[in-house]
């Protein structure tokens, strides 16, 4: 699966913190609006891993837009600290596994994973190299000439990782990554995750409906309130790392687990009885 070879550690990587900060979204359509998410204050450490969980609707993958630079906040401000404790001049390096993961139908495996370099204007050799390198790390090697109608869900959902990681971003940003694999899968791809990250220091933005997945990745979990998506509560999960499956036995963890699992439960409740700022 991910595998967490040293050779895919890029030098000279600057993983910076992300801070929303006062973050209010409108959507205007036909007339109406829809209040999305409301002075959102948010820190994605650097180098870290920060989960979102929060009811459907509730904003999170309007967060990640924001966040990614593909859509302008209605106010409040977005920044990206660098290591010295200042602004970054510019954005840093970004790669997104979006939710439904879009890959082009009629363009192999390999040049679907490969299709950031191309717009990068990366020679094709190289993009060769490189997207063989990234299929090995979700284990797809073999798979290169395949097309997307010819993989599994699971599969597919790999193919979008490879995707994001062939750019070696500073930042990696989540949106569901793993909802369409089965749990066997799900769970190796999991641990693999969690230590590519412990290696290689990225920020890492996951969002998930997955209390377990957000215990056993995260450094720190903001539970979202129902729409519009503000924090309901900042959960910081103080587990031994290098996590794996052995950490669901830590006692710890299933206090986490509860805790979650009682803050979105009352959110979600909310967003089902429309009441006030679920509606
Ligand atoms: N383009 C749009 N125009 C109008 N409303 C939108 C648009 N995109 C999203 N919304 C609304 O904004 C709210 C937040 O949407 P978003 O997709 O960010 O939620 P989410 O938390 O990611 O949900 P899910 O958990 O189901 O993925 C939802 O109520 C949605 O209906
Ligand atoms: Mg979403």
């Amino acid at each position: 699966m991910l595998r967490t070879d040293p050779a895919s550690v890029r030098t000279g990587a600057v993983h910076p913190e992300i801070r929303l900060e006062g973050i209010s979204l409108v959507y205007e359509a036909g007339g109406s609006t829809v209040l999305a998410l409301e002075d959102l204050d948010c820190r994605f450490a650097a180098g870290k891993v920060t989960a979102i969980i929060g009811p459907s609707g509730c904003g999170k993958s309007t967060m990640l837009q924001i966040t990614r630079g593909f859509m302008q906040a209605s106010r409040g401000t977005l920044s990206f600290i660098g290591p010295d404790g200042q602004p970054m001049p510019h954005p840093p390096r970004m790669a997104t596994v979006w939710q439904s993961f879009n890959l082009f139908p009629w363009r192999t495996v390999e040049d679907n994973v490969a299709f950031g370099l191309e717009m990068a204007g990366v020679a094709a050799a190289e993009r060769r190299a490189r997207a063989h390198e990234a299929l090995r790390l979700v284990d797809l090697a073999g798979f290169e000439r395949k097309y997307p109608g010819q993989l599994s869900g699971g599969m597919r959902q790999r193919v979008g990782m490879a995707r994001a990681l062939v750019m070696d971003p500073d930042v990696l940003l989540l949106d569901e990554p793993f909802g369409a694999l089965d749990a066997q899968t799900r769970l190796v791809l999991q641990e693999q995750l969690a230590a590519m990250v412990d290696r290689t220091g990225k920020t890492v933005l996951l969002i998930t409906h997955s209390i377990e997945e957000a215990v056993l990745l995260a450094d720190t979990v903001y539970v979202l309130t129902a729409r519009p998506g503000r924090v309901a509560a900042e959960v910081v999960i103080d587990l031994p790392k290098p996590r794996s499956v052995a950490s669901t036995h830590d006692p710890r963890y299933a206090g986490y687990f509860e805790r979650i699992y009682a803050l979105l439960k009352s959110e979600v409740l909310r967003s089902m009885h429309g009441e006030p700022g679920g509606a």
